[in-house]
């Protein structure tokens, strides 16, 4: 079984293409809403959240989980990965392709607080571009506009502008989305920068590292599709977003 987690509602983004290429497996999710966003949280307080839920997750079955958060990966999948014996699948920053894909040298990343100060982020940085100019901006309400279901529309168009905009006017025609919410909020973006911006979501990325992980570990049962949604408050938007997606 595939534990996926995430602050909210974001790790759909990163299991809506897990689901393309690994469709047969059995899946659970745990929206951890009730302290979301992660963002501005310490490390110490998401390492405690990501080790309860990780806990929770295997009681139920879980026998490899997918820390669909770029937030909760920085911060927590080092601690993880040294306290239990399962493996554990983390989100990457997409600076590479992104530096590989832009032609006029100037990349946008879009993430949280927490993302744009973990080592692991400025070490992708430093690794891979450095022969492109980066411009970053926290994606400042984008988190909270998802977990309220508002993907669209006049107040999601204003919220985006204001973090989306100064990428644009620095003249980045490539951006990551270093956040998994804000794939849902992917239309919304590109009506504020126009369609000469290219996005870059690491999920596919992320799904197929899975696959090969799952492939290695001999994880691969193909029992059936199933999927067992929990939340730590209110359900109604992680089964909304889900439907959505189904
Ligand atoms: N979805 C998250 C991420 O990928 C966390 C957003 C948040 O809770 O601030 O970073």
């Amino acid at each position: 079984m595939i534990g996926i987690f995430d602050s909210g509602v974001g790790g759909l983004s990163v299991f809506r293409e897990i689901h393309k290429i690994l469709p047969d497996e059995r899946f659970i999710y745990y929206s951890d809403n009730a302290h979301c966003p992660y963002g501005e949280k310490s490390r110490e307080y998401i390492i405690d959240r990501a080790r309860t839920i990780t806990s929770f997750l295997i009681s139920q079955g879980a026998d490899i989980i997918v820390v669909a958060c770029n937030t909760a990966t920085a911060a927590a999948i080092s601690t993880l990965r040294k306290e239990f014996p399962i493996p554990f699948i983390g989100m990457e920053p997409a600076v590479k392709p992104a530096a590989q894909a832009t032609k006029t040298g100037v990349v946008g990343v879009l993430a949280t607080a927490g993302t744009l100060k973990a080592t692991k982020y400025i070490d992708t940085r430093e690794k891979w571009a450095q022969n492109v100019k980066i411009v970053e901006h926290i994606g400042q309400g984008f988190v909270e506009l998802v977990e309220n279901g508002k993907i669209t529309g006049p107040e999601a168009e204003e919220v985006t502008s204001r973090s989306v905009k100064p990428l644009v006017d620095a003249g980045a025609d490539t951006i990551v989305l270093g956040c998994t919410h804000y794939p849902f909020l992917a239309d919304t973006i590109l009506k504020v920068t126009g369609k000469h911006v290219t996005l870059i979501d690491p999920a596919p990325a992320v799904a197929k590292h899975l696959l090969e992980v799952m492939t290695e570990n001999d994880l691969i049962h193909t029992d059936g599709f199933s999927m067992d949604l929990h939340s730590s408050g209110d359900g109604t938007t992680l089964a909304n977003t889900y439907n959505n997606l189904i």
